[in-house]
């Protein structure tokens, strides 16, 4: 399994009050020492918050640990619990595809995932709410075939009662968790065949379907106000609620090391990046003009460095060129791009310094990365039909990473 950090990272990461206090009491459970062992909770709790495991997050969360930050990186690049790019808000399904579930079905659910979320794996769905992905067994092989979604397993899955859950979370229902074709737990279908008196005194659901559903702690985080936790790029986080009232989040140490000023920390802190849906192209399928860009309204720009190139109001009839075929150039990057008005490889290739200078200082988020990934160079290639190293690889593998 290919795991990378995405391309499109936020500039900072902070805990909300919050979860900040909790990461920190987590961290005086371990003896002296030991606390780097704390670091797939706290790494899980920045999860939670955001959705998925930015480059900051793991930074963040590697800084509290005294830990170098490559060791951060090696647990979170490691566990496919961890999602290293933006997840669908509602939910991330995990469909296990290893031998017992494959032969119970395990296809059927994923051409489910591909009609009903996306074509590919970590892609978003066009409404934002789910993403899918193939996992290796998840050790439920007397349930097979499951998924996991959020923390609990869904068990003993047909196609048509997949399809049905999915309906269910998109409507904003939780399905219980644990066996879906009425069985308790792994008994055989047919029912025990002994330890019958097992049967007397058990909950109603087996023992960590019954949990999760008492705690509530399942895929619909709730904080009182009905509202889904992981969310927070829409606006809509729970625990991320602090982002939104006004309040400051702390500043992350990631973000002082980089020397990031502290009011730039609290709106990328409270906003994390925004989901593209379908952000990953179909293999073969990236092209030099995507026509898919939207004409933006032109951004307000920040007056000061440099001069500001030349600008259009939106792409030419023929649609506008893939910008993400620029390396360092992302799908919420590219938005930026366009807002401020460009769309064409030709128009990138014509900066000189003082228009490059201007448009590094208004890459809201990603400033200095036009200059540094050296953006003319590889605008110039693509304009002239040239292939750029990275343009070639994305799209030979249909990806832009
Ligand atoms: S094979 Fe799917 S849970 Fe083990």
């Amino acid at each position: 399994m290919l795991r990378r950090l995405h391309p499109d990272q936020p500039e900072a990461f902070a805990f909300t009050p919050a979860n900040q206090a909790w990461a920190e009491a987590q961290i005086t459970k371990y003896p002296e020492g030991r606390q780097a062992s704390a670091i797939i909770p706290l790494l899980w709790r920045a999860q939670e918050q955001e959705g998925w495991l930015s480059r900051p997050a793991i930074e963040h969360v590697s800084e509290m640990l005294g830990l170098a930050y490559i060791r951060g990186l090696e647990v979170a690049t490691f566990y496919f619990m961890f999602q290293l790019q933006p997840v669908g808000s509602v939910a991330h399904i995990q469909v296990c595809g290893t031998t017992s579930c494959m032969i119970c079905g395990a296809e059927d659910l994923i051409g489910v995932c591909k009609e009903k979320i996306a074509k590919n794996p970590h892609e978003i769905s066009a409404d934002g709410k789910f993403s899918w992905e193939e996992v290796e067994c998840l050790g439920a092989c007397s349930n097979a075939p499951m998924a996991q979604i959020g923390k609990d397993y869904y068990e003993d899955l047909t196609a048509e009662r997949f399809t049905a859950m999915l309906d269910e979370l998109a409507r904003g229902e939780v399905p219980t968790p644990g066996p879906q074709n009425g069985r308790y737990a792994s008994e055989p279908l047919s029912g025990l065949t002994s330890l019958t008196e097992y049967d007397s005194g058990k909950t109603r659901f087996n023992a960590s379907a019954q949990l999760a559903t008492d705690i509530g702690d399942t895929v619909k985080r709730i904080d009182g106000t009905e509202v889904p936790l992981l969310a927070p790029w829409q606006g809509k986080s729970g625990q991320g609620k602090a982002a939104n009232t006004g309040k400051k989040p702390a500043k992350s140490a990631a973000a002082r090391g980089r020397g990031v000023a502290s009011d730039k920390v609290s709106e990328v802190a409270g906003e994390a990046p925004e989901v593209v849906a379908k952000a990953k192209p179909a293999r073969g399928t990236v092209a030099p003009k995507a026509a898919t860009a939207s004409p933006a309204p032109a951004k307000e720009a920040v007056a000061g460095k440099g001069k500001k190139p030349r600008t259009m109001s939106a792409p030419r009839k023929s649609g506008a060129d893939d910008l993400k075929l620029i390396k360092g150039i992302g799908p919420k990057l590219e938005k930026t791009v366009n807002s401020l008005g460009f769309f064409h490889f030709d128009q990138i290739a014509k900066w000189g310094q003082d228009e490059l200078a201007w448009v590094d200082q208004n890459l809201e988020g990603f400033k200095g990365r036009a200059s540094r990934d050296n953006w003319v160079e590889q605008a110039g290639k693509l304009a002239r039909g040239e292939a750029t190293e990275f343009s070639a690889k994305a799209s030979k593998d249909g990806r832009y990473d």
